[in-house]
């Protein structure tokens, strides 16, 4: 772990790889701020890490402000950013809902881009700062039918290598994470509707369409992806900047 305890922001906290990586930086001893639309869960989750819970819809510039804001203000310093809250719509390009792509990119681009620019100057005052963005293998391939997400998260690169530049003399450092198919509710409701829509069971969904390509034939635990964040936040991960860490069972590698 970093030498004293930290306060970290994690959006889309509530669930599946953000509710994992909140719980495994509690133990590491940090003060956790949880960011989500999901009141229930967020709440739940903030009381088990004992953290605080600030319901944040992202797509709105106002709520970014806020949440930098109310984190500091309760614990003084913003140290950790981890920029994870995201939704997946399928559907092709010719048929995509207009709202939806907007949607898309102010979450899952824009918001990474205001909560970096604002927790920034926290960081800068302190010489220390761990910037981590959830991308996806989606950030560096494409796949059928998921325009908005796909183009989000290859933004998300360029947001990454962009700051870790800037970071670079300021002892913050910026990376992105690259998983494939991780088993939270996001791929879970994937699940069901790709079964719905090819007329095949779920555990069919599953080897036949999501892991038919890859390596490792499994999809990933939440905690695999908090453990490496908790890495990419330790003293040890201090010269890892500007990268783009696959944990993908092998889906790039060809
Ligand atoms: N699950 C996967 O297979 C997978 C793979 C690669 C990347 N990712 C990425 O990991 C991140 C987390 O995904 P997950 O699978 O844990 O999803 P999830 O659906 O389990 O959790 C996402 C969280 O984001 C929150 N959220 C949605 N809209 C929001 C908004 N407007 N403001 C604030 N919070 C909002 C949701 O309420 C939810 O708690 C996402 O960015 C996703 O793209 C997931």
């Amino acid at each position: 772990m970093s030498a004293k305890p930290k306060c970290v922001i994690v959006t889309g906290g509530a669930n599946g790889i953000g509710k994992s990586i909140s719980k495994r930086l509690a133990e590491e001893g940090h003060s956790i701020v949880i960011a989500d639309v999901n009141e229930d869960n967020g709440l739940s989750v903030a009381k088990q890490v004992d953290g605080l819970f600030v319901h944040s819809d992202l797509t709105d510039r106002r709520a970014c402000k806020k949440l930098v804001e109310v984190a500091y203000k309760e614990f003084g310093s913003v140290d950790i950013l981890i920029n994870n809250a995201g939704f997946q719509h399928i559907s092709p390009v010719v048929e995509f809902d207009e709202d939806k792509w907007e949607q898309m990119i102010s979450l899952m681009l824009t918001a990474p881009f205001l909560l970096t620019k604002y927790a920034w100057p926290f960081m800068k005052s302190n010489k220390w700062g761990r910037v981590i963005n959830m991308a996806s293998v989606h950030a560096q391939v494409a796949s059928l039918n998921k325009v908005g997400y796909i183009s989000a998260k290859h933004g998300l690169i360029g947001l990454t290598k962009t700051a870790a530049l800037e970071g670079g003399e300021l002892g913050i450092t910026v990376n992105a994470i690259c998983p494939s198919y991780v088993r939270t509710p996001l791929v879970d409701n994937q699940i069901a509707a790709q079964a719905k829509a090819h007329g095949i069971n779920e555990d069919e969904v599953i080897e036949k369409i999501m892991l038919k390509t890859i390596a490792i034939k499994h999809l990933i635990e939440p905690n695999e992806v908090a453990e490496l964040v908790r890495y990419l936040c330790s003293e040890s991960a201090k010269s890892i900047t500007g990268s783009s860490l696959n944990i993908d069972c092998g889906w790039t590698a060809q």
